[in-house]
């Protein structure tokens, strides 16, 4: 049977007013060709992508969203659809406590805006996870990569985490870690297009019952 596939990727924005917003420097790239890649290996993808410069890949269905929340709220709907769930979007953990609804006008003196959390989706989709999900997450770590990554691993309930350094964001390449819990592979100075590859390869053939 066809696995359906469930691929978030890209930044979120939160706004602080019409004009205005909060987000970061990912490019979406690596996300994409995970949809992809796993399309093009037969799997049903749905892709959940925040605002991106890139044309949809074929043979995936794409909804766009913008916010943390508008990103868990169309995850959600899909959660239990989905055998696979790749969580590769870049969402905000925070985002501005109120949004004014007209454009902050500056004035003499220094402002200060304040934040408050988004839900970390990722973490609630391990809460729900069923036996038969498997549940993929990304960790992007500046300093004790491996040890970092693989607590996300346990405390978030994933069954693969995909670490990689801020270098990664917006660029064509990549250096990965692809850890699960049975131990980590790296892979260096890849293209994201074949890194795509490798990680929908190990997704498909994943086996959560072999250990
Ligand atoms: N993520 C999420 N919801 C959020 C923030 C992040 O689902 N509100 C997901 C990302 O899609 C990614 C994973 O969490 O798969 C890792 O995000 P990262 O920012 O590296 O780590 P955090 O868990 O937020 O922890 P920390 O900031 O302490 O590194």
């Amino acid at each position: 049977m066809k696995k359906k596939a469930l691929v978030t990727a890209g930044p979120t924005r939160e706004n602080i007013d019409p004009i205005r917003f909060i987000s970061n420097r990912s490019s979406g790239k690596m996300g994409y060709a995970i949809a992809k890649a796993l399309g093009l290996k037969g799997a049903h993808v749905k892709l959940i992508s925040g605002p991106v410069e890139l044309g949809p890949p074929s043979s995936v269905e794409l909804t766009i969203v913008e916010t943390a929340e508008e990103m868990a709220e169309a995850v959600f709907k899909e959660f239990n659809w989905a055998d696979v769930i790749v969580m590769a979007a870049a969402v905000s953990d925070y985002k501005p406590a109120s949004v004014s609804s007209r454009k902050i006008k500056k004035e003499e003196n220094n402002i200060d805006i304040r934040f408050e959390r988004t839900q970390d989706i990722l973490l609630e989709m391990g809460r729900r996870k069923r036996a038969d999900q498997i549940l993929v997450g990304f960790a992007l770590e500046t300093e004790e990569l491996i040890k970092n990554a693989t607590k996300k691993l346990r405390e978030k309930n994933l069954d693969i985490v995909i670490a990689n350094s801020e270098k990664a964001q917006s660029s064509d390449m990549a250096d990965i870690w692809i850890i699960d819990r049975k131990g980590s592979r790296e892979l260096n100075k890849m293209s994201k297009e074949k890194l795509g590859e490798i990680i929908a390869n190990k997704i498909l053939n994943y086996n959560k019952f072999s250990e």
